[in-house]
């Protein structure tokens, strides 16, 4: 028997609720959607889905800003759809993650209400980070848009202050945008509701979490300026104190019968940080963000899987997500061959799942979608556009809804449109029309996929190099090996008996620019 955990080496595939199908016919993604997509989920060959947040939202953030963490919004379903989803997809053989946010809430949240109608000191505002401010020097003391009187120069993500006054004169923090107010993680009563929230939906069958801005729940105390350094130099993010967070957090989850799991969203500077989420008593796994931010280059990806695989027990990988541009377009940029974007993305997606670990796909990237760099000004939604007063084009243009049929927009995704845009020519790249052709990017997904299952178990968990001439990357696990040329000039494949799959056509011995191929000895 295999005693290897199901997430070790899962394939979990992120479905962002609003835009993957519309089975009300609103224009929205819903639960019911999913549901009846479920065949094609478990026919692509994932383990897992993980679901974007559907909790009751006021949607300033596409809803990251939670009001009703035990809820189901009503342009979503309901908590019986929910649990309908979960028996569902466990009766597809497909595992189930919902998605967590307890870094801030939303302002309409009824503990923000609260302690906006509490006084300052109050235990109302203590479960947030209200904070007096300092005497004002001067507008735009505290970084552009700054008023000058924020506590410290702390700035947005978002863009702007992460300060927001309110009428009594105080300040909350907000680490996003000022409808997402930043939890108070030293006190109790928060870490309580979340320890409760958890056990809310484990209780409804949920195989795990993905935690959203895992490293930043706990601030430096006394909130001191930042200097130059980003992510662990900085007072805002991966603090020592948030592990005891997932300590205990992980006594829940493993309290629950069966495998439940945890994935963090951490945005670290090296893999040995990220390693400290996952030792044995935390997390299970963290998103590898490294190998998205990797550029389309040999040395690069050898440098991230080198790093990753010395420091962390359980990799993962990822190459999209609802928060960047998509890989397609990526690694397009700079190339004059229009085609060269997509035979990456190809190419990158076969190493990836060669690598060992588990692999985080995002929906959409079977079928090959670019990200819509044209959306109208009046169309986009993300709070990213509108605080940078349409400087930053924002993430809309990766959450474009799906494309499953027909000729012409909403191309089977609903009966009522779509809440944003999507392009006039998008009749190819339809899961409908995909599904019809052996050289499509679904099909390649789907042959990939399923030979990943059929090697599981027989794969060792280290790599071995082989050496690859120019730019081009080759490696072993046991009988597998990969190769792929990041370069513009063909290269000889290493020795082999067969070729099992490869992300474009070869050249005969060769493997040509933009392409990678799984090769074995038998
Ligand atoms: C990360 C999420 O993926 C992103 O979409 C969101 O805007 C921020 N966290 C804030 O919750």
């Amino acid at each position: 028997m295999d005693e290897t955990p199901w997430w070790r080496d899962a394939v979990v595939y992120e479905i962002y609720v609003r835009s993957f199908a519309d089975a009300s016919g609103d224009g929205t993604g819903d639960l019911a959607g999913i549901r009846g997509r479920l065949p094609y989920l478990a026919d692509l060959g994932v383990d897992a889905i993980w679901l974007t947040p559907f909790y009751p939202s006021p949607m300033a953030d596409g809803g990251y800003d939670v009001a009703d963490y035990r809820d189901v919004d009503p342009v979503f379903g309901s908590l019986a759809d929910f649990d309908d989803l979960v028996a569902d997809a466990h009766a597809h053989g497909l595992r189930l993650m919902v998605d967590i946010v307890p870094n801030h809430s939303s302002s309409a949240h009824p503990w923000f209400q609260k302690a906006l109608a509490a006084p300052r000191g109050s235990q109302e505002r203590d479960r947030y980070v209200f904070r007096d401010g300092r005497a004002p020097h001067g507008p735009g003391e505290n970084g552009p848009g700054g008023t000058g009187g924020e506590p410290n120069n702390w700035l947005s993500t978002f863009g702007g202050p992460a300060w927001t006054r309110v009428p009594d004169g105080q300040w909350y923090l907000h680490l996003f945008a000022p409808e997402q107010p930043d939890f108070n993680w030293r006190n109790p009563e928060v870490r309580e509701e979340f320890l409760d929230i958890l056990r809310f939906w484990l209780d409804r069958g949920v195989d795990g979490f993905r935690i959203d801005v895992a490293m930043g729940l706990i601030k430096a105390e006394g909130l001191p300026d930042t200097g130059p350094g980003f992510r662990s130099a900085s007072p805002m993010w991966s603090r020592p104190e948030v592990h005891d967070i997932y300590r205990e957090w992980r006594r829940v989850l493993d309290a629950y019968p069966g495998t439940r799991v945890a994935i963090g969203e951490v945005w670290t500077d090296s893999a040995e940080d990220l390693a400290r989420y996952v030792r044995p008593d935390e997390l299970h796994q963290s998103f590898n963000f490294a190998w998205l931010e990797a550029p389309w280059s040999a040395t690069a990806f050898r440098k991230v899987i080198d790093d990753t695989l010395r420091a962390v027990a359980a990799p993962t990988w990822v190459l999209s997500n609802h928060d960047v541009v998509r890989h397609r377009t990526r690694y397009g940029e700079g190339s004059l061959d229009p085609s060269a974007g997509l035979a990456r993305a190809r190419a990158a997606l076969l190493s990836m799942l060669a690598l060992p670990g588990s692999a985080y796909l995002y929906q959409g990237e079977e079928l090959g979608l670019p990200e819509v760099i044209d959306l109208p000004p009046q169309a986009r939604q993300d709070p990213v556009f509108k605080r940078s007063n349409g400087e930053l084009p924002g993430r809309d243009g990766c959450r474009v809804p799906l494309p499953w049929s027909g000729t012409a927009p909403p191309y089977g995704f609903g009966d009522g449109g779509s809440w944003l845009p999507q392009p006039d020519d998008w009749a190819e790249l339809t899961v409908e029309r995909q599904a019809a052709d052996t050289s499509s990017t679904l099909s390649f997904y789907r042959r990939a996929l399923a030979l990943r299952r059929d090697l599981r178990g027989t794969l060792p968990d280290a790599i071995e190099w082989v050496p690859a001439p120019g730019d081009a990357l080759f490696f072993r696990r046991g009988p597998l090996t990969c190769a792929i040329n990041c370069g513009e000039d063909p290269v000889r494949l290493p020795p082999h008996e067969r070729v099992l799959l490869s992300s474009g056509p070869l050249a005969g011995a060769d493997l040509p620019a933009d392409t990678a191929a799984w090769l074995t000895d038998r």
